[in-house]
């Protein structure tokens, strides 16, 4: 049965790209910039941690289970093959140093797929992985890549500095965000600044924020809790209160006896106006495209963060939306500008950390 959406979802086409002839300019100092972080915290910490998201909190294994029977305009790409496919999951917070769970800030989940079959984008075409990047929010804070390198720069100038101070104005945001939020809104400017909620992470829903090509279509991605002891931990107030690792800890307590399964979503892209392809900070309306479900995640109980899985995520692997296949391309000015930053920066972690910069060929290339 075809979807009933209406109108229908646009059919990806080259021309919905409109490339700036800066581009690879702007690509160059948001490596310039990140490399900066880097260089700062490997010289505090002697470790090379990821120029942004350095701090994991959960490290888990599971599945990505696609079914047999959806619409043809959800069976695309990955999504065209019913199965049961590996993935890792990488669960996060924002910012390039490992600072107290205190201090608040957007989350991230990162997810890499293993056993995808299927023809591939340039540069990882020996490769059989496909990864989704996400934040907790449904936008992202700049519209493109040169706008989000004059906040870059701002972040970096204050990387490993001032912690007490980082935990005051996190405190002041997230009373700004809840002012916001009473509001009927949620302020993606105040989150990245420090205004996150201290709320579960397990609770939370995680956006590309950014489109990409889903086969015929064009899509923003989604994963949000499924399972009611999931869907049940949204919103739930977590007191990280002299509790510097307090994200991980609750982590590691609710992996330790139970599972969890997130849903899988798409959101189609059905008026390009409405729903631009170059502009990041537009939040694609809900009431016009609805996210729908196209899969699932099941992760069992599991030791949800370890230092065997932190040497062998943290440091093994290389999250990158352009580890994809042709049929989920990354669109738009922020997803070209992460084609080079993510490798790059990947590489400088490699050669300052002594690890190999390979994509592993299956989950049991990984020493968990
Ligand atoms: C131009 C914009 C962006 C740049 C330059 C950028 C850059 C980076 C870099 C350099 C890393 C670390 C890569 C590594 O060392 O392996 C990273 C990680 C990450 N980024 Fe971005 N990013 C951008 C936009 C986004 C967007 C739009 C999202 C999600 C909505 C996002 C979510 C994440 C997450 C979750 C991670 C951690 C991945 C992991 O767990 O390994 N980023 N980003």
């Amino acid at each position: 049965m075809p979807l009933s959406l209406h109108p229908a979802p646009i059919r990806f086409d080259e021309s919905l790209e409109v490339i700036e002839p800066d581009e690879a300019q702007t690509a160059q100092s948001l490596i310039d910039t990140l490399t900066g972080i880097n260089e700062t915290t490997l010289r505090h910490e002697g470790h090379a941690n990821r120029a942004v998201h350095a701090k994991s909190h959960g490290l888990l294994t599971g599945e990505l289970i696609v079914p047999g029977d959806l619409p043809p305009e959800l069976a695309q790409g990955l999504f065209a093959t019913p199965g049961h496919y590996p993935l890792v999951m990488r669960l996060s917070t924002v910012p390039g140093d490992i600072l107290d769970d205190s201090v608040s800030t957007p989350r991230g989940m990162a997810i890499k797929i293993f056993d995808v079959k299927g023809p591939r984008l340039p540069g990882c075409e020996g490769d059989s992985t496909q990864d989704f990047v996400m934040v907790n929010g449904p936008t992202f804070s700049a519209p493109d890549a040169k706008k989000f390198l004059s906040s870059l720069k701002l972040v970096a100038a204050t990387t490993d500095k001032a912690e007490g101070a980082k935990k005051a104005i996190s405190a002041v945001l997230r009373g700004a965000e809840k002012v916001i939020e009473a509001f009927g809104g949620k302020s993606s400017t105040l989150l990245a600044l420090g205004g996150q909620p201290e709320t579960h992470i397990l609770g939370d829903t995680f956006f590309s924020q950014v489109p990409l090509r889903f086969g015929d279509y064009v899509v923003k991605f989604s994963v949000a809790p499924a399972s009611p002891n999931l869907v049940r931990l949204t919103d739930l107030p977590l007191d990280l209160h002299d509790r510097p690792n307090g994200i991980r800890e609750a982590v590691i307590e609710h992996f330790a006896r139970e599972g969890g399964e997130w849903e899988v979503r798409v959101q189609f892209c059905t008026d390009p106006e409405a729903m631009p392809i170059e502009d990041a900070s537009v939040s694609w309306p809900q009431e016009r495209s609805p996210y729908i479900e196209v899969a699932r995640i099941v992760v069992p109980a599991q030791p949800a963060w370890n230092e065997a899985r932190r040497a062998s995520i943290d440091d093994g692997l290389s999250f990158n939306p352009w580890h994809a296949l042709a049929a989920h391309r990354p669109l738009g000015s922020v997803m070209r500008a992460r084609r080079v930053a993510y490798k790059a920066m990947a590489a400088f972690r490699a050669r300052h950390n002594g690890t190999a910069p390979c994509e592993p060929k299956s989950i049991d290339d990984l020493n968990l």
